[in-house]
């Protein structure tokens, strides 16, 4: 097969939800539904299960998000689909957006009895950033929760999104009977459960006629022809420009509405296609191999003490072996060792095409946004860096681990885990960590502790706001009192933090001369 019919029918995509919305055992239904693996439970990282994608780390249990992503592969109908891990907590919204710049759609899981959470919104807004198009899955129609027509309302008056339902629930949420796909609307899709309270699914549609009587089934049609009233039709192009999202409703613990879930990502969601360079053009999916540096991540896995980086495939062959150049640096790179990163357990990949994602072993001086190449040179637009509004000084707390400590920090800052700042003033034995949202803070002192074995201690700091300045307006900014300026590690720019936005509003009217310029915003 040619690198563009390989490319045709790959796949890559990532859940967003709310921590508890289902994501694990929605990514679960999705890889059993395609017999990716064949122990339930095998991808779910909470406590008692085997993990699989991602519980490298004991804090990920604990508190059930993944800081670390994976990338899940699996086959399914001729497509090869990739599922991509995102954390499930926004203060990651850095990491998460890092993900999503390597996915070709995104999945927005809801919890129907709770509809559109904060975190959702969050994560819906990197999503929107990015461009990517949405598909919407209402999970947990098998218990008590809101109206459907409910949530679409909530979807198209808080997102801005029209939503545009593929299936229909039959029955209330609580009372989950059976779906209609409303392109077969005189079909239904009827669950049956078993004695043990599991769900049997039958998802193969059953002429209306053959049904027989199904509770909930008239309301549900009723429900349909509003729909129709107002239009909402899936409707492709729409659908990729972003403007709205097609529904689909189902129970993932019961992998009900999963399969309709998997062909709907087959047959809409996006193949890979060539992607914009930092130039302004475009590399071409058959052009020589590039790949997007989107994730590193270093110590996964205690048995392999290594650096790794996962590189999204966005043009040409990945063949192992094969000599890469690295844009940031301009020295090559051998890939010797080219994992598919399956939670613990990694397999050898001899090549990949665009949209896989490959993690290169030992993968030195490489930064998320970094671009590997062949032949041509090739840069991709870099990720931006949010605006940190969190900020804390850390040091370590055992002098004797000095050396662990200045590792550990230097090894998380060029991981992008949090932000490193740092100045004269305050030394080297005290850099200043900037984050989007405190739970960095307790990733960085985790991996202080377990990783380099020099637990830090952490003090608060009370800057608010930050903004971009240079080294002229830096002496003036300094004689203010409740600004510090500080010189970001990771790309050496100058940035000024202010105790408030009332300090901020007085500089930027009284000093017109000083350079203050917005970092591109958390996403709110
Ligand atoms: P997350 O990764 O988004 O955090 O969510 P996760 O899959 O862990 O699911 C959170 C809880 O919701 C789990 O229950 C899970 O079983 C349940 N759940 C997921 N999908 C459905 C669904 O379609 N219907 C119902 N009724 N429940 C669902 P838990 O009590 O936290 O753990 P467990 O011991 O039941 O697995």
């Amino acid at each position: 097969m040619s690198v563009l019919e390989e490319a045709a029918r790959r796949r890559t995509f990532a859940i967003i939800s709310h921590p508890d919305a289902g994501k694990s055992t929605l990514t679960e239904a999705l890889a059993l539904h395609a017999s990716a693996i064949s122990e339930a439970g095998a991808v779910h990282g909470k406590a008692g299960r085997r993990g699989v994608t991602s519980d490298w780390m004991e804090m990920e249990r604990q508190r059930g998000i993944s800081v670390t992503s994976a990338a899940l592969q699996f086959e399914y109908r001729d497509a090869v689909m990739n599922l991509l891990d995102t954390p499930g907590h926004a203060d990651f919204s850095e990491d998460t957006y890092r993900v999503l710049s390597a996915v070709d759609c995104a999945v927005m899981l809801l919890d129907a009895a709770k509809g559109l959470e904060a975190q959702t919104l969050k994560l819906f807004e990197v999503c929107r950033y990015r461009r990517l198009p949405v598909i919407t899955f209402v999970n947990k129609w098998d218990r008590p929760g809101r109206e459907a027509l409910e949530i679409l309302d909530e979807i198209e008056s808080r997102l801005g999104l029209r939503p545009t339902p593929v299936t229909w629930p039959i029955g209330v949420a609580g009372d989950f009977q059976g779906l209609v796909d409303r392109r077969e609307p005189d079909r239904v899709i009827r669950f049956t459960r078993t004695p043990g309270g599991a769900t049997a699914v039958a998802e193969r549609p059953e002429r209306l006629e053959d049904a027989g009587g199904i509770a909930g089934l008239s309301a549900a049609r009723d429900e349909i022809e509003l729909l129709e009233g107002v239009d909402a039709w899936h409707d492709t192009e729409d659908f990729r420009f972003g403007r709205s999202t097609p529904v689909f409703f189902g129970a993932a613990v019961s992998n009900v509405g999963v399969r309709l879930l998997l062909d709907a990502i087959v047959d809409t969601a996006p193949a890979p296609y060539a992607r914009a360079t930092r130039t302004g053009g475009e590399r071409n999916l058959e052009a020589p191999f590039s790949g997007l540096v989107f994730k590193v991540q270093a110590n996964m896995d205690p048995m392999h003490r290594d650096r790794v980086a996962f590189v999204r495939v966005c043009s040409g062959v990945f063949e192992r072996g094969e000599v890469l150049t690295h844009s940031a640096t301009g020295r090559s790179f051998t890939t010797k060792y080219a994992h598919a990163m399956f939670g613990r357990e990694r397999t050898t990949v001899e090549r990949a095409y665009p949209g896989d994602i490959v993690g290169l072993v030992n993968a030195g001086s490489m930064r998320p946004g970094d671009t590997l190449y062949q032949k041509d040179v090739v840069e991709f637009p870099g990720m931006p860096t949010f605006a940190p509004e969190h900020f804390a000084a850390v040091r370590v707390k055992d002098a004797g681990k000095s050396k662990q400590f200045r590792r550990g920090i230097e090894q998380l800052d060029a991981e992008g885990v949090v932000q490193v700042l740092r100045s004269d003033r305050r030394g080297g034995q005290s850099p200043v960590l900037a984050a989007v949202g405190p739970m960095q803070f307790e990733v960085v002192l985790h991996r202080l502790e377990h990783e380099f074995s020099a637990p830090g201690a952490l003090e608060r700091l009370p800057y608010r706001t930050v903004r971009r300045t240079n080294a002229e307006s830096r002496k003036r900014l300094e004689r203010s009192h409740g600004i510090e300026v500080l010189e970001r590690s990771r790309d050496g720019e100058l940035l000024a933090l202010f105790a408030d936005d009332w300090r901020l509003a007085f500089v930027s009217r009284d000093m017109p001369e000083v350079t203050l310029e917005p970092l591109v915003a958390a996403v709110e």
